[in-house]
């Protein structure tokens, strides 16, 4: 069952000189999660950042610190990303070839296990650990960078997901190319977390913070139309 919809605005798209106070500028503004994607220049073409800072960020953020791995492998670093105060930690199907055993060592941190799916991976990638996950985010870009374009073969997958999941406590979050006129797809579909980079930050500041609440609402009025 989905539940209510949560924005998880992706600080990808945030002041990085400032990211303490965007992350407090967000929950004023409404935010239900904070989502951090962490990349490797491997996994992923980019380079981000590592626990050190989400550590730092910890403090800042009152809801959920959603922590997007895309680095591969991952397993060497759950530890530290739990230590630094992760709520949820989501791994990349495709980054290596032990998912089962990287969703039971998050859980054993004490913290909530999500799997990421590519654009090119099935739906089926997790049947055989939907009772290890506490979400599953389907990329709607390709992992990398924010800004990119929602590619809507991606919605037929969340459907196919919400189904597989049926009655079991598990999110489905969609990530990259979020707005409000491709959110009411996904939420259709069965999503019920919607991330959110360009969408929530873009013609905003720390100094302007009531931009970022327009923006969220923007997007939670198309899904609620
Ligand atoms: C992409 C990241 C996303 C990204 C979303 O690799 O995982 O979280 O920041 O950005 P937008 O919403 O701009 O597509
Ligand atoms: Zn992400």
């Amino acid at each position: 069952m989905a539940g209510p919809i949560k924005i998880a605005p992706s600080i990808l798209s945030a002041d990085f000189a400032n990211l303490g106070a965007e992350c407090r500028a967000i929950e004023a503004e409404g935010a239900d999660w904070v989502h951090v994607d962490v990349m490797d220049g491997h996994f992923v073409p980019n380079l981000t950042i590592g626990p050190g800072v989400c550590k730092a960020l910890r403090p800042h953020i009152k809801t959920v610190m959603d922590v997007h791995l895309m680095i591969a492998p991952a397993d060497a670093y759950l530890q530290a990303f739990a230590e630094a105060g992760a709520d949820v930690i989501t791994v990349h199907a495709e980054a290596g070839p032990h998912l089962h055993r990287s969703l039971q060592a998050i859980r054993s941190l004490g913290v909530k296990a999500g799997v990421a799916l590519n654009p090119a991976t099935p739906a089926n990638a997790i049947e055989y650990v939907l009772d290890l996950i506490d979400l599953v985010c389907v990329m709607t870009v390709n992992p990398g960078f924010g800004g990119q374009s929602f590619i809507h073969s991606q919605v037929a997958k969340v459907k196919t997901l919400r189904e597989m999941i049926g009655d079991r406590d598990v999110h489905i979050e969609i990530d990259g190319g979020v707005t409000p006129d491709t959110a009411p797809q996904v939420v259709a579909a069965g999503a019920d977390v919607l991330v959110a980079g360009s969408a929530v930050f873009n013609g905003g500041s720390v100094d302007t913070p009531e931009v970022y609440g327009h923006n969220m609402r923007a997007i939670r009025a198309a899904v609620s139309r």
